[in-house]
């Protein structure tokens, strides 16, 4: 695979970053996961301006333009094959003897990558998938696309070994997100997701799925739910870039309404299947 590292584009295997990365060192970095449908980025604006608020969020430059970014994102596309594709892309505060406190004048590292983005299984969709209610142990920006991802795996490790496809998070009571996804449950035909604030990354799949909604009228609500009510949901999704919308049938060993993908979640995953080209 070509990978792009700092100015060029490269084989994978040649590719080196310097075991001083503050990236390698500190996971001083922000990322993106951006799915590509028939070659072409979706949503790719959006991801550039989250990309933006992560880079804010830590306090490093934008290295790069939004025309930039688009054109290199544009050739590393071009550089692999596959019709849908995963692009990778993360910055990190760069190379410098290892000390906390940020290093001036240094130039971040950039890193690209391309992978096969392989179709959600279809299992996934006419069974739904199971998952772990988990205690959310993360920080407290998780707006921050940060690529320090420890209680992320550790919770998503945790879920795997239940047999379990995605854990949701519960802090303070409430469902804040999945280790890798937003989260959505459905009560009377209305949605509920957690507002953006710190406590949730702001996924672009999200905002997708919110517009879906709203176009064909079924309600939102952005407000958060109590764990407790919601082992009485009806229907519990997931959606993120790489699985698009998924629907939870089974949380913690037990049936999410009747077991099966709702008629909510079918509703919305048809228009999703419809206008993510
Ligand atoms: N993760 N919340 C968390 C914690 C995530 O890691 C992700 C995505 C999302 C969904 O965001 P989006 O819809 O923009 O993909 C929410 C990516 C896919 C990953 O880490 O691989």
């Amino acid at each position: 695979a070509t990978v792009f590292l700092n100015d060029t584009f490269l084989p994978a295997e040649q590719a080196k970053v310097s075991v001083y990365d503050r990236g390698f060192l500190f996971g001083d970095g922000v990322y993106e996961v951006i799915p590509v449908y028939g070659r072409q980025p979706f949503r790719l604006k959006a991801h550039l301006s989250r990309l933006q608020n992560s880079l804010d969020g830590i306090h490093l430059s934008n290295p790069f333009d939004d025309a930039h970014w688009t054109q290199l994102i544009t050739q590393l596309i071009e550089h692999n094959e596959g019709e849908n594709q995963a692009v990778y892309l993360q910055v990190t505060r760069g190379v410098a003897p290892r000390e906390h406190v940020f290093p001036q004048g240094v130039k971040p590292t950039v890193f690209m990558m391309s992978n096969p983005l392989n179709a959600v299984p279809s299992l996934y969709k006419t069974q739904g998938i199971k998952a772990i209610t988990v205690d959310d142990i993360r920080w407290q920006r998780c707006d921050i696309k940060a690529i320090a991802l420890l209680p992320n795996t550790m919770l998503r490790q945790q879920a795997h070994e239940q047999g379990a496809g995605e854990a949701i998070l519960i802090r303070d009571g409430v469902m804040t997100e999945g280790s890798a996804s937003n989260s959505y449950a459905v009560f009377d035909g209305v949605i509920y997701t957690a507002a953006k604030d710190n406590t949730v990354l702001s996924g672009i799949t999200r905002d997708f799925v919110l517009e879906l909604a709203a176009m064909t009228g079924i309600p939102v609500r952005e407000e958060s739910v109590t764990a407790d009510r919601l082992t009485q949901a009806d229907e519990i999704w997931i959606s993120s870039s790489t699985r698009e919308l998924l629907p939870v049938t089974t949380l913690d060993d037990k049936p999410v309404g009747q077991g099966l993908p709702g008629p909510i979640w079918q509703t919305v995953n048809e228009l999703y299947q419809r206008h993510k080209l």
